[in-house]
């Protein structure tokens, strides 16, 4: 313990919020508990309730220990600055029956935090979600109800969150949800799992219901979307983004839910790098027609709606299972006879100075459900190689030594600028472990 915290106790009297004026500064209860990690949270409601209108949150240069979930919404005028470490409990059983619901797929969240006007800013602190213990009890599993987003934007306007770093998400590490005007910029995400469990559902970034979005430099390294713009995400900017480890940039899925129609509407992917990516810019829906899936959220389909006007530009891909993919029947596993269903319509997909490498012999799966062919779909300067190829290498187990480009239902498919070779299969996968056969 430093000698001026000392002081601090001293004269306010062993609070663990120092309240001057509109600024709240922040003390872990660990300092007067013998370094032990007793629950932060009331500490932390407290500081918001002082200071979250006009005035400033700072967590000071220590580590908080969160063992109850955080409801930090309704700030007005907060800047709130990040200098020590939030770590996360890892308790299982006590996060997946507290998590606050967010509604989409029923998922939950450690942490809803927003407001009108709020700024979080990294200054040297970070938010750290224990996640191993999520990822080897998960064992690969998908969309484990209560497993906790690590902190959502909720009900937000004018919100910058500048230089978020958040290690070990225990699932989804961000998600903007009812919100306009959102910037996240100078962000990083590392979840790295240490046994042979996967660090599945880490999505560095989804948004959701949300308008005027912006991601600008960000480094994430997980295990699923890098960056995912699920239902009714509308202009949404993304720039300077690498990936490592993760599934890719996506739209989607959508047209999970008959009642609720997606629009996802005007979305900028620009400046990318995916390195040992599955997939690298692609667009995903369900199937047309809704089908139960497990109870962990998964069951959907049956939705309609409009995905338009989205640019994928600048991308460099290294090691991409599959680099580019629209596919209409995002979990063929559910029932593939109701892959040509989807009725979500695609139109106005640019795919354009796309470079690098792909782990097997496909370039491109575009597959756009028979009930709806998708217009002005193109494609400029598309240039990837598989990785064998480059080596001089045969493409294994396969007759097809070339570059595959598959395609269905896509109108104008001549002018579209794919070079189309191969039929895309309704069901094909989003995640490919062979080369095309
Ligand atoms: C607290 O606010 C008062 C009134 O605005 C101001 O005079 C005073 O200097 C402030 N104190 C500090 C420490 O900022
Ligand atoms: C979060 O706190 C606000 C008060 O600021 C309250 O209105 C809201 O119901 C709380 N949300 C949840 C999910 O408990
Ligand atoms: C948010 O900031 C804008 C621009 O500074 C200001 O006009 C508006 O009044 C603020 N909103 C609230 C609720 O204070
Ligand atoms: C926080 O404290 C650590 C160790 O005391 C120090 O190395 C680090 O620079 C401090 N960070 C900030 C942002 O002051
Ligand atoms: C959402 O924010 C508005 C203010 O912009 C507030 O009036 C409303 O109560 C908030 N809703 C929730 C659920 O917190
Ligand atoms: C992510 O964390 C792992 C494990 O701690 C580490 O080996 C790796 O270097 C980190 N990645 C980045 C980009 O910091
Ligand atoms: C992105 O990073 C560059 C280079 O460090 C910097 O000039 C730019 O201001 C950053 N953008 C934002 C929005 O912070
Ligand atoms: C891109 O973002 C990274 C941080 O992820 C930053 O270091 C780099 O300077 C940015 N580059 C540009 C050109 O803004
Ligand atoms: C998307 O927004 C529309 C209104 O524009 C709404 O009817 C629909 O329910 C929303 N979809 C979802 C999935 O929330
Ligand atoms: C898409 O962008 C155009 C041009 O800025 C704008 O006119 C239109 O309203 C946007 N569409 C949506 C759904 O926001
Ligand atoms: C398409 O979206 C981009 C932003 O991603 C916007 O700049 C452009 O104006 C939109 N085009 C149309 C025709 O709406
Ligand atoms: C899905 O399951 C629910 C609850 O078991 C049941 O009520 C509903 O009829 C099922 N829907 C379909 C389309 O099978």
């Amino acid at each position: 313990m430093k000698p001026w915290v000392l002081l601090i106790w001293a004269t306010a009297v062993a609070s663990y919020v120092v309240h001057d004026n509109s600024t709240c500064i922040i003390y872990p209860q660990s300092l007067a508990h013998n370094g032990s990690a007793v629950d932060d949270a009331s500490s932390i409601h407290q500081a918001f309730d002082l200071c979250g209108t006009d005035g400033t949150v700072i967590f000071s240069n220590h580590t908080f220990h969160i063992n109850s979930v955080l409801n930090t919404t309704n700030l007005v005028n907060c800047e709130v600055l990040l200098r020590g470490e939030l770590s996360f409990s890892d308790d299982i059983s006590y996060w997946r029956s507290h998590s606050y619901s967010v509604v989409l797929q029923n998922q939950s969240t450690a942490w809803l935090f927003g407001g009108t006007n709020v700024t979080l800013r990294g200054e040297g602190g970070w938010y750290n979600g224990n996640g191993q213990a999520w990822y080897t009890e998960n064992r690969n599993g998908a969309n484990q109800p209560g497993r906790p987003i690590s902190i959502t934007f909720f009900n937000s306007t004018n919100l910058l969150a500048d230089h978020l770093t958040i290690i070990q998400p225990q699932f989804w590490a961000t998600f903007v949800w009812q919100s306009k005007n959102v910037s996240i910029t100078n962000f990083f995400v590392n979840a790295t799992s240490d046994n042979q469990w996967d660090t599945t559902n880490t999505d560095g970034y989804d948004s959701w219901n949300s308008d005027i979005l912006l991601v600008e430099n960000a480094t994430i390294t997980n295990g699923d979307d890098c960056i995912a713009a699920k239902g009714n995400t509308t202009n949404l900017f993304v720039k300077n983004v690498t990936c490592h480890h993760s599934v890719g940039m996506a739209i989607g899925s959508v047209g999970q839910y008959p009642n609720m129609p997606d629009y996802n509407i005007n979305i900028t992917f620009e400046d990318v790098k995916c390195l040992n990516c599955m997939d690298g810019a692609y667009i995903k829906t369900w199937q047309g027609v809704w089908l139960n899936g497990t109870s962990n959220g998964d069951g959907g389909g049956g939705g309609h709606g409009l995905i338009k006007n989205i640019t994928f530009r600048n991308f460099e891909l290294e090691n991409a299972g599959l680099p580019i993919q629209i596919s209409q029947c995002i979990y063929p596993e559910a029932d593939s006879k109701y892959c040509n269903t989807s009725k979500m319509r695609i139109e106005d997909v640019t795919w354009t100075n796309i470079t690098g490498t792909s782990r097997y012999n496909i370039a491109a799966s575009i597959y756009c459900s028979e009930a709806h062919p998708c217009p002005n779909i193109t494609f400029e300067n598309v240039n990837l190689r598989s990785v064998n190829q480059t080596k001089g290498l045969p493409a294994y187990g396969t007759p097809l030594q070339y570059e595959v480009f598959q395609c269905a239902n896509i109108i104008g498919e001549s002018s579209s600028g794919i070079p189309c070779n191969h039929v895309a299969p309704s069901n094909f996968s989003q995640s490919v472990y062979s080369n095309v056969k």
